[in-house]
């Protein structure tokens, strides 16, 4: 390796072929629902002022607390690469005053995300997400709407029977409270058998302990007291609805009180799309509502809800489950003997693209050996080939590669080869 390289960032991924074309057509099928649930696509900067960050996920977490690509710029300004979409997705609402148009606003975005984690598989430093953000409606029949999305997204994707949705609802500023002070309670009485994380968590963001992996921690808070009893009469409505509605949706899920999330912002509804196919990495997306966010960043209390997906986690269970087709396939490959026949072969190239075949012309000329193998390695279904008697005569030798059958066809015949 020569000492001039440059390699990439640790954590930042380059992202090729075939894997690039899956990623495509994984998109692509993602647009389609989206469009057709009605979601409007924005796309936003990567960049924001550090507060927006600090504010809206919470100085608490461990997002804002450790993991932010923060930096000043030239003009002294602190500035954070995006760690996530909804902070932005708030800001752009707020700034455009989106909340005068008609509620409920449906709203959609995808691109890199930027997180100094300890990279591993699944997890990189720089991400991508697709989510989606609904504004404007408290109604349990959105939430569902959401979940319901992500789900048809799986489906489609054909990645649903690897994913698990855990549901929960962590209570409000009613009922969280309550919550919070039994389960401070009980992990006091614990202390000596948590993590040194988790300890520090216990004043600071005592929800963030139930999600520790450290096996120790995870068996201290398998008898911890649960959000279902402490919740209040309207949260408690609110998420016997969600599942009359995800029911009726036909989305499976489960319930669980202990699933909370790592961004301060949520409220009520919290859920999370996991798989056991990833190894650590279990979450391929998450979401809840956030009903107060839209205030604390300055715009009328809007109530909202919304989930990102990861896409690197939703793809590597793409390649797991071989869900999606790579092949770029190619109808004709074309070769000639000479140089000066490259003329005919352009001719050739543009009647066929014009009619939508898939086609390369080669760019020099080649013994007629090395044609056939070449249309061979490329993959090609057809090996046009022009030589001598092809360029004398006005017509061109169509090969079939998987038959070996070969004819010989003026230009205005060849598009009809099947
Ligand atoms: P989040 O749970 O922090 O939620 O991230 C959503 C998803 O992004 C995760 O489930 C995971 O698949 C993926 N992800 C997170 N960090 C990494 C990483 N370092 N490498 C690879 N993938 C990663 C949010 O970001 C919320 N904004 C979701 C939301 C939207 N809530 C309401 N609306």
């Amino acid at each position: 390796m020569s000492e001039k390289q440059i390699k990439a960032i640790r954590g930042f991924n380059d992202l090729l072929s075939p894997m690039a074309r899956r990623w495509s057509q994984a998109e692509q099928i993602l647009q389609e629902i989206l469009e057709n649930w009605r979601y409007q696509e924005i796309r936003l900067p990567i960049m924001e002022k550090t507060e927006l960050f600090c504010r809206g996920i919470g100085e608490n977490t461990d997002i804002v607390g450790k993991e932010m690509y923060t930096f000043a710029d030239k003009s002294d300004e602190s500035v954070t690469l995006r760690p996530e979409g909804t902070a932005g997705v708030v800001r752009a609402y707020v700034e455009n005053k989106l909340y005068n148009e008609l509620a409920p606003q449906r709203v959609w975005y995808r691109g890199p995300m930027f997180r100094y984690e300890r990279p591993q598989k699944g997890r990189y430093r720089q991400f991508h997400q697709l989510g989606v953000e609904v504004f404007g409606e408290t109604e349990a029949t959105i939430d569902a709407e959401t979940i319901a999305l992500g789900y048809t997204m799986l489906v489609e994707l054909g990645i649903a029977a690897g994913v698990t949705i855990e549901i929960n609802n962590i209570g409000c500023p009613q009922c969280r409270p309550g919550y919070r002070q039994a389960l401070v309670a009980f992990l006091n009485a614990r202390r000596k058998h948590l993590c040194e994380n988790c300890v520090e968590r216990i004043e600071k963001n005592p929800l963030r302990v139930l999600d520790c992996k450290n096996p120790e921690c995870q068996a201290q808070v398998a008898s911890a007291p649960t959000i279902d009893e402490h919740r209040c009469e309207s949260c408690a409505a609110h998420y016997g609805a969600l599942q009359i509605y995800l029911d009726a949706y036909g989305v499976p899920y489960q319930r669980n009180p202990f699933m909370v999330r790592g961004l301060d912002y949520y409220v009520g509804t919290a859920f999370e799309f996991t798989t056991s196919l990833l190894g650590s990495q279990n979450a391929i997306g998450g979401g809840g509502r956030y009903d107060g966010l839209v205030e604390d960043l300055g715009g009328p209390a809007t109530a909202a809800v919304g989930f990102a997906f990861g896409m690197e986690r939703v793809m590597l269970l793409v390649e797991h489950f071989d869900s999606l087709q790579a092949d770029l396939s190619l109808d004709f490959y074309i070769g000639y003997t000479e140089n000066t026949f490259t003329l005919q072969g352009l001719q050739a190239l543009r009647a066929l693209r014009a009619l939508g075949k898939t086609c390369e012309l080669d760019t020099r000329q080649r013994s007629v050996k090395n044609i056939f193998k070449r249309g061979d390695r490329l993959g090609a279904r057809h090996v046009v080939l022009i030589g001598g008697d092809e360029a004398a005569g006005n017509f061109f030798t169509v090969k079939e590669l998987a038959t070996g059958e070969q004819r010989q066809v003026p230009l205005a015949e060849l598009a009809k080869l099947p």
